[in-house]
């Protein structure tokens, strides 16, 4: 193997490049601002729409039932010692590029393009999901103001060939029907427009976005329990530790976003104690309220009844409380937005660093000369997600989503335990506790959930990967700029 593969960036000068670089951003973040994106980002389409298939099982996968509540409880322990070796590396490298820049400092240029490659699908295929599925409930919800969306214009089009209603009515291009989810793909161009202006109204945004999600999600517990039958969480595990360990892979979707927190380190005003509060601090209040939603779900009415898309607003509407369903049609609304928002800041920045360390080209780490914002990478992202956001199928992009990110997880405990071994002596403002053990049981605990993905999830994703691979050697490998500028004694 070629020694360029591997060559990698020592941290101290990642930190410099990106001071000197002159693509510096404005740091206005604080731990409560961090928090409030971390929660923006992980309650989302996860708990509001893909709860409901792992609850209730599909034809292809068994539900876990009720015992989804473990389902939320395991993730979230595999999401904790990710979380904590996060921690140690945004607080020791806190540079936007997130895992990418891990990997680059610890295992080398090949992998970190290959994980800024892979991050794309957990932030843009990710989105690509949750735009579909904001779609869903924003037709839901106007649906509730006598307003009805026809099917050609709300879905994409393989669904569409399920129904042959959807079909009959659309328009047609020639003998080809037209059709396409335009909500999903308004939502994410009015978010883009949003970010090119700036980090800090986005945080503001952000904030009364994240209030608003917690006040529905609070009130469908505190409503919810009134109603809740302990018959119903009988029997607990219908499908044993099958139905389980299939739902927590497939909930790992409602738990993304924690890590998205690391790619705004640039803008935080201190990221070695920020970065670990933030991360930790959100995913710790969004597992107690995934584990309580779960419950009250679960206890409103049998479990099977939940296999819907927004089985949240059916658990309701089965108890006759139609005023809270719309409320949490509303609520899921405001939630996802929060969603596409932080996923929409996080992948510019990833592909921000990126182009500074030559692996993409210059253009794309322009920053605004009024706004100060990475807004060539911002329209880019936003093009991509738009497009497939009006033509991709939700379950897809969710698996394809868990594999990428759960990848990304796996290489960033690898990298922890690979810097400290080499450099023992370097300054962690955090720490992450017990190394090795506690990567090791969370690239053991991901490895498990990715195993637990589809074959045809694995085959879309090998894909990929060989895409960037070739895009990798045909491309940044030539331009990387520790091939283009740097002696060889920095390029170790
Ligand atoms: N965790 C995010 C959601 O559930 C991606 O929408």
């Amino acid at each position: 193997m070629p020694n360029f593969l591997f060559r990698t960036i020592p941290a101290d000068r990642l930190l410099l490049d990106a001071e000197r670089s002159g693509h510096s951003l404005k740091r206005t973040l604080t731990a409560v601002d961090l928090t409030a994106l971390g929660i923006g980002a992980i309650i989302g389409a996860g708990i509001f729409a893909t709860t409901g298939s792992a609850v209730a099982g599909t034809l292809e996968r068994p539900g876990a039932g009720p015992a989804l509540m473990l389902s939320y409880l395991l993730t979230a322990v595999a999401c904790g010692f990710c979380a904590l070796c996060y921690a140690e590396f945004a607080s020791m490298i806190p540079i936007s590029g997130s895992a990418y820049t891990y990997a680059y400092a610890t295992l080398g240029e090949l992998v970190a393009w290959i994980i800024g490659w892979d991050l794309i699908i957990e932030y843009a295929i990710g989105n690509v999901a949750v735009a579909v599925s904001w779609s869903g409930y924003f037709k839901e919800l106007l649906r509730g103001f006598g307003v009805d969306l026809p099917g050609w214009l709300t879905t994409d089009y393989r669904t569409a060939h399920q129904s042959a209603e959807i079909l009959a009515n659309a328009p047609r291009l020639g003998s080809i029907p037209v059709v396409m989810n335009l909500p999903a793909m308004l939502v994410v161009g009015a978010i883009t427009i949003v970010l090119v202006i700036g980090i800090k109204e986005s945080a503001r945004l952000n904030a009364v976005m994240v209030f608003i999600k917690l006040s529905v999600v609070l009130g469908f517990i505190a409503v919810g329990a009134f109603y809740v039958q302990p018959a119903n969480w009988r029997p607990f595990a219908p499908n044993g530790w099958t139905g389980i360990a299939t739902g927590a892979a497939l909930i790992f979707f409602a738990y993304i976003g924690f890590d998205a927190i690391s790619t705004t380190a640039e803008e935080a005003c201190n990221p070695q104690r920020d970065m670990p509060v933030g991360m930790i601090a959100s995913l710790a209040i969004c597992t107690v309220l995934y584990v309580l939603i779960t419950a009250v779900l679960t206890g409103i009415v049998p479990y099977r009844q939940l296999g819907t898309a927004e089985p949240l607003a059916t658990a309701l509407n089965a108890v006759h409380l139609d005023w809270a369903a719309g409320f949490v049609a509303f609520g899921a609304v405001v939630s996802m937005t929060a969603v596409l928002l932080v996923f929409q800041l996080g992948q510019p920045r990833i592909f921000f660093v990126m182009s500074r360390d030559g692996l993409l080209p210059k253009g794309f780490s322009a920053v605004h000369p009024r706004f100060r914002t990475p807004h060539v990478t911002t329209i880019l992202t936003g093009v991509f997600v738009a497009t497939f956001a009006g033509f991709m199928d939700i379950n897809e992009a969710v698996e394809l989503t868990n594999i990428g990110t759960l990848f990304a997880f796996v290489l960033v405990g690898i990298g922890v335990i690979i810097l400290r071994v080499r450099e023992p002596a370097r300054p962690r403002p955090f720490r992450c506790p017990w190394v090795p053990w506690v990567p090791l049981l969370g690239i053991a605990s991901c490895a498990y959930l990715m195993a637990q993905l589809p074959w045809m999830t694995w085959v879309r994703f090998v894909i990929w990967l060989f895409l960037g691979l070739m895009i990798y050697f045909l491309y940044g490998a030539k331009r990387s700029s520790l091939a283009k500028f740097r002696p060889p004694d920095l390029a170790r």
